[in-house]
C-alpha cells in the first residue's frame, strides 16, 4: 500500500469534465491525491472553461493544447503530452491513471499509461455500440484491454467484457453521471433572455454532434427535413463540429440555435423541456433522469437499458421512425438505471482497496 495514493486523471472533452467534477470532490474527501491533466481536446471557452467554473473542478497541471486536427493528429499530440507529464514526474510518481468515456483523450492516456506499466482504471466501461465506425467504439474498446479496473454503469455491460475475455477488475458501480444529474439538477443559474423565453413555451431540446450526423450532408438533410415538420419549438445549443455547417441550411422560424449550454444550463432547460431529440450518449441518459422522452438520431445506442424500458427511441435519421417516435406515449413507469447516485464514492473505495490488497 503506497503512504498515499496519488492519481493522474486526464480529460479532455466536455462531458468528462462532468464526470470528474463529482469524482474528484469522492476522491479528496477519501484523501486520494489527484492531479488533472487536461488534454485540451475542447478549448472554446464554452466547451471548457465554464464547466472548470462552474463545477469547480481543480485546476489542471497543464493541458496539452491537443485540439483539433484528424483523429492521428489529435490522439498522437495528447500521447506525447501525457508521456511528458508522466516522465517528467518519474516512474512511480503516479499510482494509477484515471480516464472517463470513450474520447480520444481516454484511449491517449490509457495507451501511454500501459506502455509505462501505471494501473488504468476507466469509468464509464463495458459499453458497446457494436459499430466500429465510431471512434468512440475503437477507443472504448481498446481502453477496456488496457484497464485495471473496469467501473461499468450497469449489470448489463459485464457481458460485453466477458465475451471479449475481460472479466477481472470489472465493478458494476453505477453512472457518475447520474450523481452528477442529482447533485446539480436543483440549480437556479440565470439563462440568456432568448432561452428564457423558449422556456415558457412546450419546447424541444436538440443537440447533434456524431461525425456520422454532422458530416453527412444526406444524414443532416433528412434529419433538418424531419425537425421541420415539428409544430413545437426546438432550442438547439450547436457544438462548434455543427456550426460551420449550420449556415448552409436554411432554418423555419422553430428551431432556434444558440451557443452550447454550460452544464447548470442544460439541466435547467432539460427540466423545462418538453422532449429530447439528440444523437449524445450522455443526454439520453439525462433525459431518462429528468422523465423526458428521449428520440435517439442513430442508428443503435450503447445505452440500451433506456430503449427497453420505452423511454428512448433509436431512430436513425428516416421519417417513419422519427414520426412514430413522437407520437409514443411515455410508459407509466420507470425503473432505476444506472445506480442510486452514489457511483463516485463506490468508486473511490474500490480504488483504496485496491491499493491495500496489491501493495506496490
Ligand atoms: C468528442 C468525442 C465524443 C464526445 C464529444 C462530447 C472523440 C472521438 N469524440 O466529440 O465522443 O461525445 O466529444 O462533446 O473523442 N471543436 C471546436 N471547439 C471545441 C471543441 C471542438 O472548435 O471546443 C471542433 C474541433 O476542432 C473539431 C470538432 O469540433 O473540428 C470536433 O471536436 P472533437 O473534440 O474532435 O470531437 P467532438 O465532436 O467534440
Amino acid at each position: 500500500m503506497p503512504k498515499h495514493i496519488q492519481l493522474l486523471t486526464v480529460i479532455g472533452a466536455r462531458p468528462q469534465f462532468v464526470k470528474a467534477s463529482v469524482v474528484s470532490r469522492a476522491l479528496s474527501k477519501a484523501t486520494i491525491l489527484e492531479d488533472i491533466l487536461h488534454t485540451g481536446q475542447h478549448f472554446d471557452s464554452n466547451m471548457d472553461a465554464v464547466f472548470f467554473e462552474e463545477l469547480n473542478i481543480p485546476m489542471p497541471v497543464a493541458n496539452l493544447n491537443a485540439g483539433g486536427g484528424t483523429h492521428g493528429e489529435q490522439t498522437a499530440k495528447m500521447m506525447v503530452g501525457i508521456e511528458k507529464q508522466l516522465l517528467e514526474k518519474g516512474v512511480g510518481f503516479y499510482d494509477g491513471i484515471l480516464v472517463y468515456g470513450d474520447t480520444n483523450s481516454t484511449l491517449a492516456a490509457a495507451l501511454v499509461g500501459a506502455k509505462l506499466q501505471i494501473p488504468i482504471f476507466h469509468i464509464e466501461a463495458g459499453l458497446r455500440s457494436y459499430n466500429r465506425t465510431m471512434p468512440e467504439e475503437v477507443n472504448r474498446v481498446l481502453t477496456d484491454q488496457l484497464s485495471s479496473l473496469l467501473f461499468c454503469p450497469s449489470n448489463d455491460v459485464i457481458g460485453n467484457l466477458a465475451k471479449e475475455g475481460i472479466t477481472k477488475g470489472v465493478h458494476v458501480v453505477g453512472d457518475v453521471m447520474h450523481d452528477a444529474f442529482l447533485h446539480y439538477q436543483n440549480n437556479n443559474t440565470k439563462l440568456s433572455p432568448e432561452i428564457e423565453a423558449i422556456l415558457a413555451s412546450s419546447f424541444i431540446l436538440l443537440t447533434l454532434h456524431r461525425p456520422s450526423n454532422t458530416d453527412s450532408p444526406e444524414h443532416l438533410s433528412a434529419i433538418l427535413e424531419n425537425l421541420k415538420r415539428v409544430k413545437s419549438p426546438i432550442l438547439w445549443p450547436v457544438h462548434p463540429r455543427m456550426q460551420s455547417k449550420i449556415n448552409s441550411y436554411s432554418l423555419p422560424e422553430h428551431i432556434k440555435p444558440v451557443a452550447p449550454l454550460s452544464y447548470f444550463e442544460l439541466l435547467r432547460v432539460l427540466s423545462a423541456c418538453n422532449m429530447v431529440i439528440t444523437d449524445s450518449g450522455g443526454l439520453q441518459k439525462e433525459a431518462y433522469w429528468a422523465k423526458k422522452k428521449c428520440i435517439t438520431l442513430r442508428e443503435e445506442t450503447e445505452w440500451v437499458e433506456t430503449v427497453q424500458c420505452g423511454w428512448n427511441h433509436v431512430v436513425g435519421h428516416g421519417s417513419s421512425s422519427f414520426n412514430a417516435a413522437l407520437q409514443t406515449p411515455l410508459p407509466k413507469h420507470q425503473p432505476q438505471l444506472y445506480g442510486a447516485g452514489d457511483a463516485s464514492e463506490r468508486i473511490t473505495s474500490i480504488i483504496f482497496n485496491y491499493f491495500a490488497s496489491n501493495s506496490k
